[in-house]
């Protein structure tokens, strides 16, 4: 038992103190030591509460997630428990048997909340349903779970606690009949740091609500700005900078990498997917990061520069970049006239759009503005086409409405209230008139997109609305050169 569940369970009996009368008190007292040592006064429930500690050793296997780790033949399990355990998976390709196994390692983000472990599954072969459990002998096993290798993907962000549930529900759906393989939140995803006194317990109430997708296929994160943070003012210093992200998540390279989960770059399929941090480590970033996570500008041109190479670029003809706060969003907040205006839209294009049209980046996928959108190819804030048949520049699709609201959650009463770029009452948040980049946007509604890459040269992107699970918008984008 950590001490925030110690604190928590000390919270319960101080509430049930006020409400028993001396009779029940002290029948309860006989049947219940909590209640006895509750009635010796406040040092004998802390006698108690020790001793619990003590004995007490809580490694059940929780939240369970999957992500890539840049070798298609390889697949990082993570998960948590609340006392230490050892890091063990163990995996095979028939249910309940599982030939083979690895040890990971395992850390605390913070003293006292929590063990989280990863491993990793090596060895893979292609298009195979592997059968896994994680944790080890003396702590536990979890249940057993399965994952399958195939190169679909779905996307979607802002997702939070509240609010998602239908998109959850969509999501597993679409994946049980194999029309997603894996997720990638873009960034903004528990909210913990919205819940003053419950940050721990919101991260964990978040991973077990994405268990059902998160245990069977990838999940994929990059870091928004409520990554940044907690402000629960007990643990808040420790644990600015992202590091609960950095803790909880492990992303490809992040385990050796002075960057971490900030950003990163895989491979898979025909595709090198560039996850970049639009919160840190760039000029007029949104968070200064004090050069923890190094210079993120020369590493993403280093990356795209062999990324963009002859023999790399004919192997993987697609570049796609995941970040979370858009370059170009016709919201109100971002952009006025078809110029971005956002402090941190300019700094973002002024560090990267360069970069991303030398390097024949293909598309951008984005978060933050609780809306969905899908741009035109654009540069220097003009469309240079309609066509997504060979686009000359790259262009960007926003879906940050997979279910926070945009102002504070516990005052949204319906969906329509809460997003941004609303018709009725919040119309006028979207720029008008229409920027000539902007093709398609839509805040009616929480949503998810669905990515397919059929090859080298084709891609196809629908997006989704949750209600009806209708589709919204779709686009298929072609090319025939690199
Ligand atoms: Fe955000």
């Amino acid at each position: 038992m950590k001490l925030y569940e110690l604190r928590r369970r000390l919270t319960v009996v101080a509430a049930l103190r006020g409400k028993l009368s001396p009779a029940n008190a002290n029948e309860t007292s006989q049947a219940n030591p909590v209640f006895y040592c509750k009635m010796k006064g406040l040092s004998c429930l802390l006698l108690f509460a020790c001793v619990s500690f003590c004995l007490a050793s809580d490694t059940e296997v929780r939240y369970v997630h999957l992500a890539l780790t840049g070798n298609t033949t390889e697949m990082s399990v993570g998960w948590y428990t609340e006392d230490a355990s050892k890091s063990t998976v163990r995996w095979g390709d028939k249910p309940g048997d599982y030939p083979f196994s690895a040890v990971g390692t395992s850390s605390e983000w913070h003293n006292d909340y929590g063990y989280n472990h990863f491993a990793t599954i090596i060895n893979l072969r292609p298009n195979t349903r592997y059968y896994y459990v994680c944790g080890d002998a003396s702590g536990g096993w979890s249940r057993e779970f399965s994952f399958k290798s195939a190169p679909v993907k779905g996307i979607y962000g802002d997702m939070g606690t509240e609010n998602s549930q239908k998109t959850i529900d969509r999501v597993s759906a679409k994946m049980q009949n194999g029309e997603i393989d894996w997720i990638y939140h873009v960034g903004d995803i528990s909210y913990a740091d919205k819940h003053y006194f419950n940050f721990q317990k919101t991260w964990n109430s978040w991973f077990n609500s994405i268990q059902s997708i998160s245990a069977s296929a990838p999940y994929m994160v990059c870091p928004g700005n409520h990554e940044y943070e907690a402000y629960n003012p007990f643990i808040m210093l420790q644990s600015r900078n992202f590091v609960v992200y950095n803790a909880r998540f492990r992303m490809p390279q992040s385990a050796n990498s002075s960057h971490q989960n900030m950003y990163y770059s895989f491979d898979y399929g025909p595709v090198h997917f560039l996850s970049i941090s639009t919160e840190t480590s760039f000029d007029g970033a949104p968070f200064d990061d004090d050069h923890k996570f190094a210079d993120q500008v020369a590493w993403v041109t280093e990356d795209l520069r062999v990324a963009n190479l002859p023999e790399n670029r004919k192997q993987r003809p697609w570049i796609f970049v995941i970040g979370h706060r858009p370059m170009y969003s016709s919201c109100d907040e971002y952009s006025s006239k078809g110029v971005p205006t956002s402090k941190s839209s300019v700094a973002i294009q002024k560090s990267f759009e360069d970069l991303f049209n030398k390097f024949k980046v293909d598309v951008l996928f984005n978060g933050h503005v609780h809306s969905y959108e899908r741009n035109y190819p654009a540069y220097k804030n003009k469309r240079t086409g309609t066509s997504y048949v060979n686009p000359k520049n790259p262009f960007n699709i926003i879906t940050g409405c997979a279910g926070v609201s945009h102002r504070n959650q516990r005052d949204m009463s319906s969906c329509e209230q809460s997003l941004e770029g609303l018709k009725n009452e919040h119309e006028t948040k979207w720029d008008l008139p229409q920027p000539e980049w902007s093709a398609h946007r839509y805040g009616s509604d929480y949503g998810y997109g669905i990515l397919t890459v059929t090859n080298g040269t084709h891609l196809d992107w629908k997006f989704y609305r949750v209600s009806d699970d209708g589709l919204e918008d779709s686009v298929v984008v072609q090319k025939s050169f690199v």
